[in-house]
């Protein structure tokens, strides 16, 4: 399976044999081009693929022992949304010109159901149901996967995701773009009972806030001018994982999982990491944590989630499918009624 990864500011491409096994990936990673404007700009974003795809294909498919014959492809997997939409049509032309000149299925894959599968290529054995916390710079989302396909949307942020909150934070405190690394950073060497910031939500369900926490953050910094970044820091990231572990936890519970994973940028993150293992290993659960090439946007992961929807459908999608740029998971809580949401909120 070829896959293509093209939704924000990562060109990716990878071949993926069987749904688990990686035998080429290759990310070319645009930060620099964005970090001037600290963030990504969209223009440019979607300029950037369109010079860098073909090449970082070529790469993809050389490393694996293949050509531009697409010899040994059996199917062509590319991210269809959610994300940038000039950044999705870049790889969603390309993967429908492949797969048509190959004579291969296309196959259309919701970039968060990707993430959901990056466990997966390390550790094939994981069993179900798992609690999945997807943790970036554009989703936070906890989701229950009770089998390949199967999703059950717990809860997620009502306002910023947790990556934009240590994006924010860190440009607020002059620490750079992207700005979780250099709150990590700069946390170890601080006191995370420094400030005592807010825990939105932390006693309500699964859904997760983290705008009144970048506020209060700004507000604190303003009223003790003494306050040192690396206490600040600390502090902040202490809120805010706090709330991601207590809720990913109280989830596993609930759900009887067997485990709890991590995807996504924040998956990094040291203190998140540390907290997981220790809350998995207190409550018997399996604790996994990707490395950090496959938390970050890759294109195994969207080659494994295509594998496994192959399977489900053989054929793949239809050539006229589109790039969504507001694609949601697909979730059983909502299939079930057999609405979409806008009919369901419109049906009370
Ligand atoms: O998944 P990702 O690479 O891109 C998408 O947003 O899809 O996630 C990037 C996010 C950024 O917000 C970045 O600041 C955050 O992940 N991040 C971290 C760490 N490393 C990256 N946040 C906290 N701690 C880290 N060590
Ligand atoms: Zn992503």
């Amino acid at each position: 399976m070829l896959g293509i990864e093209t939704s924000c500011d990562e060109t990716a491409a990878a071949v993926v044999d069987g749904g688990t096994t990686i035998v080429s990936s290759v990310v070319s990673s645009q930060v620099d081009l964005h970090a001037r404007y600290g963030g990504v700009v969209p223009e440019l974003a979607g300029r950037a693929h369109v010079e860098l795809l073909t090449p970082v294909v070529a790469d993809a498919l050389a490393q694996a022992g293949s050509d531009e014959t697409g010899r040994g492809i059996d199917a062509v997997a590319v991210t269809h949304g959610p994300g940038l939409v000039g950044s999705l049509l870049v790889g969603v032309a390309e993967a429908k010109a492949l797969a048509l000149a190959w004579g291969v299925p296309f196959i259309g894959v919701n970039h968060l159901e990707g993430h959901l599968f990056a466990s997966l290529l390390e550790q094939p054995d994981l069993g179900w149901p798992l609690v999945v916390l997807l943790v970036s710079g554009g989703h936070t989302l906890l989701v229950e996967v009770t089998a390949p396909g199967t999703y059950r949307l717990l809860g997620q942020t009502i306002d910023d995701a947790a990556g934009e909150a240590f994006d924010k934070v860190a440009r607020f405190l002059g620490l750079g773009y992207p700005g979780g690394p250099a709150i990590d950073v700069a946390a170890e060497a601080g006191d995370p009972a420094a400030f005592d910031f807010p825990r939105s939500l932390v006693a309500e369900g699964y859904d997760f806030s983290f705008s009144g926490l970048k506020t209060s953050v700004v507000n604190t910094v303003r009223q003790h001018p003494e306050a040192t970044t690396e206490d600040v820091a600390a502090s902040f990231r202490q809120a805010v994982v706090d709330v991601l572990v207590v809720k990913a936890r109280r989830a596993a519970a609930a759900v009887g999982a067997t485990a709890i994973c991590l995807a996504g940028g924040v998956a990094a993150n040291s203190l998140l990491r540390r907290r997981v293992e220790e809350a998995c290993a207190e409550d018997g659960l399996r604790a996994f944590l990707p490395s950090r090439s496959l938390c970050t946007d890759n294109a195994a992961m969207i080659a494994a989630a295509g594998w496994w929807q192959l399977q489900r459908h053989p054929g793949g999608s239809a050539l006229d499918l589109g790039a969504d740029p507001n694609l949601r998971l697909p979730d059983v809580g909502r299939a079930e009624t057999g609405l979409t949401a806008p009919e369901a909120a419109a049906a009370g």
